[in-house]
């Protein structure tokens, strides 16, 4: 597989549009995982953090609290813009995963929110190591819809009809680069579960939120949000409330340096 370099997935492009639908309709990561990346990554007062594919800072705003010095890379102005603008404090970089701008050695960790599926891994894995220093932890993180509930599985069919070549994270192809690398100790997980109470115009964020429905042409862009207006309306899981409950399953990954 080769290097993407300074430019990313074609499909990850559809963010630039979708600042917005991802603060309203993304729910927050649960505490408890964050407690546990927070633990196992030894992120605290004085650590210096990299959150990698930082997007709005849905991650980095929950790291702040820790004390740690953290720098947010983005490679998506627009997603990195959002970021700024309530994380006055935060340092953001433009970059990607494949090409970090921060010199050899210079992180205790790395974390990485909702993103790594969307990196070439092998790439990511070289640059992530150099970057961190001897021991490093990096830190990978999801919040997954859980689509055993009927109108989620549902509401996710409408996306899918979308996604063409962008990756998937529930295809766990992107552990494949963490089978075969020598530097990174095996991967250990975690994993939460939770509900995220969502109000009509959050349910349609959560679908316009992501890359490829976000970078639909108007037009396109109207039919998905009007069938995701026809499943609240009809499924017999959601006719008549105002408020929905989006289950959610989230996983917490990490590994050592080597
Ligand atoms: C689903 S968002 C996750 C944002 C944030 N980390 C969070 O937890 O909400 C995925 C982010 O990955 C970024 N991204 C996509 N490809 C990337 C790459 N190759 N390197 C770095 N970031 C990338 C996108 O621009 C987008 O902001």
């Amino acid at each position: 597989m080769s290097s993407r370099g300074s430019t990313i997935h074609e499909a990850a492009r559809g963010f630039e549009h979708a600042p917005k639908p991802y603060e309203i309709g993304r729910p927050p990561y649960p505490t408890e995982a964050i407690e546990r990346l927070v633990a196992e990554l030894g992120i605290e007062d004085g650590r210096r953090v990299l959150d990698l594919a930082a997007g709005t800072g849905k991650l980095t705003r929950l790291l702040v609290p820790t004390g740690a010095f953290i720098v947010a890379v983005e490679p998506v102005e627009a997603m990195r813009a959002a970021l700024t603008k309530s994380l006055a404090e935060v340092e953001a970089l433009a970059g990607t995963a494949e090409a970090i701008p921060l010199p050899d050695g210079s992180v205790d960790a790395v974390t990485v929110g909702q993103a790594f599926h969307w990196f070439d891994g092998d790439a990511a894995l070289a640059e992530i190591h150099r970057v961190l220093r001897p021991g490093g932890r990096l830190g990978l993180i999801w919040n997954v819809k859980d689509e055993s509930v009927d109108w989620i599985e549902k509401l996710g069919g409408i996306m899918e009809a979308y996604r063409g070549a962008a990756p998937r994270v529930a295809s766990g192809a992107w552990k494949d680069a963490f089978d075969r690398t020598r530097l990174f100790t095996p991967l250990q997980r975690a994993r939460f579960s939770f509900v995220h109470e969502a109000d009509f115009a959050a349910v349609v964020a959560r679908v316009t939120s992501v890359s490829f429905i976000a970078a639909l042409p108007p037009a396109e862009f109207a039919r998905v949000v009007d069938q995701v207006r026809r499943l609240l309306a009809t499924h017999p899981e959601t006719k008549g409330r105002s408020t929905f409950e989006l289950p959610y399953r989230t996983g917490v990954y990490w590994c050592t340096k080597a």
